[in-house]
């Protein structure tokens, strides 16, 4: 079945955070796709409904075999059962992680730029945020390992919090990256937390390694966080999985989770989940090619029209990381202008001192929505204004 990923369907009033406007702003900002959900989703979903009772639930055998399933045919991550808790999602969990790992006050290291929940959940939790820059070089970020190392000395670091594939850059951190920082953690007897949630959206010509397939002999000190949300589509639905292979650890991950109750899902993201890891592949490799194109078509947009933007060609997902420093030299006023064009795009300064005069474009939508609020940028950009 053929997938229409062209088709433009009007989200205001809807209560999505996306599309929070009363006029016709275009919204190239937050993490979610302006793509209908795959059918299979929808329909076990449309049957959960007609059944007509939404009583409590539990995990299903299915659904355990379905997240065994989908890690283990696509990169080779044995899970069992055991290994396996649910958390409402990936941001909660990053929290939960400071209880897991850390004490007030314990120093946490990020690496900046960065998702901002990675640097407000440590902040919020009592925990010293400490951060590590990453390199440009060839158009892609690197991680810079002496100065990991030397923070986690300097700072008694006890917690990293990874982010594979990396938010806002896109780089899928290669096995070999992620054995340099697994032997540097080691070394200092650091914890690992590596957020995954974007996994499935890694793109043509790269290969995601789960973090937790290179930990062996160091499984106790190592978890990984991902979700179906992102990769399908569905990040309303809320719900995530916590993933760690040492059986003292996930006990003590699973007691953390129950002084809040916050073990379970609803029925809603469990049927979801399942249905996503059985029969949402088809849609997957379809809304991966579409996204491709959009992110071929924006590169060479600016190439075109707007040549002084640098853009970094992400490596998985949809969302495109650009320096737009030749334009403007005040964070606000660049986030200013496009809003004034009807344009949204997150601003770069959020997620880290490395931000400045960035930009965080999505591109997960109909090609013609994009070409319009890639057209919005030109014209914001190109004022006098700015
Ligand atoms: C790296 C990363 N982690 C977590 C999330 C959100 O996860 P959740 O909605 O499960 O809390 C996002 C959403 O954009 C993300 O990019």
């Amino acid at each position: 079945m053929l997938y229409n990923f062209d088709e433009v369907i009007d989200r205001r009033d809807t209560g999505s955070l996306k599309w929070h406007y009363s006029d016709d702003t275009i919204p190239l900002w937050v993490a979610d796709m302006d793509f209908k959900a795959a059918p299979p989703i929808l329909n076990a979903i449309e049957q959960a409904v007609q059944h007509g009772i939404l009583g409590y639930t539990k995990p299903t055998a299915a659904l355990y075999d379905a997240i065994i399933d989908w890690h283990g045919s696509r990169y080779e991550l044995a899970l069992k059962q055991a290994n396996i808790l649910f958390s409402p999602g990936v941001v909660p969990s990053l929290a939960l992680m400071m209880n897991v790992f850390t004490e007030v006050g314990d120093a946490v290291l990020v690496n900046d730029p960065i998702y901002a929940p990675f640097m407000s959940k440590v902040e919020q939790n009592g925990r010293t945020l400490i951060t590590s820059l990453l390199q440009e070089s060839e158009g892609k970020y690197h991680l810079n390992l002496a100065d990991i190392e030397a923070k986690i000395i300097e700072h008694d670091i006890k917690l990293y919090l990874l982010c594979n594939p990396h938010n806002p850059g896109g780089r899928v951190w290669t096995a070999d990256e992620l054995k340099a920082v697994l032997s540097i953690c080691k070394k200092h007897d650091v914890a690992i937390v590596s957020d995954e949630i974007h996994q499935d959206l890694t793109l043509r010509g790269h290969t995601f390694t789960p973090f937790l397939t290179l930990a062996t002999g160091y499984e106790h000190n190592v978890v990984s966080l991902t979700s179906m949300t992102k990769t399908f589509n569905i990040a309303g639905i809320k719900g995530s999985m916590i993933f760690a292979k040492d059986d003292a650890l996930i006990q003590k991950i699973s007691q953390q989770q129950q002084l809040n109750d916050e073990y379970e899902l609803n029925l809603f993201a469990y049927t979801a989940m399942r249905h996503a890891y059985e029969q949402g592949n088809e849609w997957l490799a379809q809304a991966l090619t579409y996204i491709e194109a959009n992110i071929d078509l924006t590169i060479q947009f600016f190439a075109e029209h707007l040549p002084k933007v640098k853009v970094m060609r992400p490596e998985a997902s949809y969302l495109i990381w650009l320096d737009c420093s030749a334009y403007s030299q005040d964070d606000q006023v660049l986030y200013d202008s496009l809003r004034a064009a009807k344009v949204e795009l997150n601003a770069g300064i959020k997620y880290g001192a490395e931000g400045h005069l960035k930009m965080r474009l999505n591109v997960a939508c109909p090609k013609a929505l994009l070409i319009e609020g890639l057209n919005r940028m030109q014209t914001a950009l190109n004022s006098d204004g700015i």
